[in-house]
């Protein structure tokens, strides 16, 4: 199956909320990420995703000053781990690390006026080893950790302050690494608000009087912030290259019955397409009024707002890839999925996780396809593996011919897309050393190639071991750059 191009970039990804930990070291603020809380009755198999984050909760978390039921406070502890751990990445033949930057590091409210030095120091470090290693960085300058204090005091991105905000801290970024950073992503998954809106967004549900309206608005001003910052970049370095970034869910019609596939393009449009239209065309797509009036959405969009759109489109499309969907036009007497990061109908073709998502690797191919098809512009896979109970042998090793597999389906059928002529940059996988769930907080959803010796209480000795699948991936680069 070797299809790839000699520059094709192989690597894997983690993010600072769910690997950094060092919550309150050297200067950090708390992001949202800090109260996303583990609830030990659903820890092992949860099948619950995407607790609700309340301003109740919120007020809880600030009195709790532990780590203990907010495990994305201590991470993995990449903060004083990440040599060791970009070492043993490299080991696998790397020539590509995505990671994102922890935004409340650099400004811990968000709006002081200027950066935490240790902030841009860690980060210089990290950077200078990710290269001293014979890798690229890839960078998410946000992956669902704005500064709590934002989402407090504006309810996150519906304020259009936050644009201003965000921006200062990209140019930030700009300024102390565009020199060796030179490949960049804006917002994680720009369309989570579907899925995620907390995260992603900041927006508190119950401090919103329209949600719905809320978080169009928020993605609105998330596309403004990301046309802002890839006009900025472009002055600064020409060179470098700033993408954007969704979940890509592929969705198929539950029949071939017209009302079941109009269902499937729909969800497709609302969930998906309308977030890479709008950025990658740089307008909203014909369909968007349609979506708005549903939603009962008004949006405050001002001309400057569209010039810059239609001036500041991404370079490339770079998108996760975990599991496919169904849509129907009637859902009622189907059985849902459960733990998915979003419901779907049950795929009867189709094996699933642990967690109850369903593996389905003609779907990459098909969403590879898709999406070349729609945007002819350069697409990048960041995020896709399998979330798994992995079992640690007394000798430590860990037998994860699961993940092997899922691995292997996936990048065969990567490897038929670009036979196809589909233009694809690179891989990152999820996770390149297990890290603590996004979206249940638990560590016993592991992802990594590199076990992280911890448990779901935060117990262990958080010693790194590399799996099966570790030496699996390192071949497989070998054999195919
Ligand atoms: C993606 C996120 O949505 O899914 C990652 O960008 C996340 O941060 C990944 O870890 C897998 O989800 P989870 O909830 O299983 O960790």
């Amino acid at each position: 199956m070797n299809n790839f191009p000699k520059d094709f970039l192989w690597g894997g990804a983690i993010s600072a909320c769910q690997a950094e930990g060092a919550f309150n070291e050297d200067g950090r603020g708390l992001a949202v990420s800090d109260v996303s809380f583990f609830d030990s009755e659903l820890s092992n198999k949860s099948l619950t995703i995407n607790k609700k984050i309340t301003s109740k909760d919120i007020n809880i978390a600030l009195l709790d000053e532990s780590t203990k039921h907010y495990p994305k406070r201590h991470g993995i502890d990449f903060y004083h781990h990440y040599d060791e751990d970009i070492k043993l990445c490299s080991q696998m033949g790397f020539n590509v690390f995505r990671f994102s930057i922890s935004w409340s590091r650099f400004f811990p409210t968000g709006e002081e006026k200027s950066p935490n030095k240790k902030a841009i120091k860690f980060y210089d470090n990290v950077i200078n080893k990710i290269i001293e290693n014979g890798m690229q960085p890839l960078v998410t300058i946000s992956h669902f950790d704005m500064p709590l204090q934002l989402s407090l005091k504006y309810n996150g991105w519906l304020d259009r302050k936050l644009i201003t905000l965000f921006r200062k801290y990209a140019n930030t970024l700009f300024d102390c690494y565009s020199n060796r950073v030179k490949l960049w992503i804006g917002f994680n998954e720009i369309n989570a608000s579907k899925f995620s809106a907390f995260k992603s967004t900041g927006v508190v549900e119950d401090q919103s009087n329209n949600y719905q309206q809320d978080l169009y608005q928020a993605a609105h001003n998330q596309f403004v912030a990301s046309a802002q910052i890839k006009s900025d970049l472009s002055l600064k370095d020409p060179n470098s290259k700033l993408g954007c970034m969704i979940a890509y869910f592929a969705t198929y019609p539950l029949t071939p019955s017209p009302a079941d596939v109009l269902a499937a393009q729909q969800k497709d449009y609302e969930d998906n397409l309308y977030y890479t239209d709008t950025m990658i065309n740089g307008e909203y797509p014909y369909y968007a009024q349609r979506i708005w009036k549903k939603n009962n959405v008004h949006l405050d969009i001002t001309k400057d707002d569209s010039q810059l759109l239609k001036q500041n489109k991404p370079d490339f499309l770079s998108f996760s890839y975990y599991m496919s969907n169904i849509a129907a036009n009637n859902t009622t007497n189907n059985s849902k999925t459960k733990g998915n990061l979003r419901d779907t109908i049950v795929n009867p073709y189709l094996k699933k996780s642990e967690w109850g998502w369903q593996i389905d690797p003609l779907g990459l191919r098909y969403s590879l396809n898709k999406l070349y098809a729609r945007y002819h512009i350069p697409l990048f896979i960041v995020e896709n593996g399998i979330g798994a109970n992995d079992k640690i042998t007394i000798d430590y090793k860990i037998h994860d011919d699961y993940r092997i597999l899922y691995l292997n389906d996936h990048i065969e059928a990567v490897s038929e897309s670009i036979k196809d002529r589909v233009d694809l940059m690179g891989y990152t996988m999820w996770s390149a050393l297990d890290i603590i769930s996004s979206g249940t907080s638990e560590m016993s959803k592991r992802y990594g190639l590199i076990y992280v010796d911890q448990d779901n209480y935060g117990n262990g000795t958080l010693s790194r071991h590399p799996k099966d699948s570790f030496y699996w991936y390192k071949n497989l680069i070998s054999k195919y750059s």
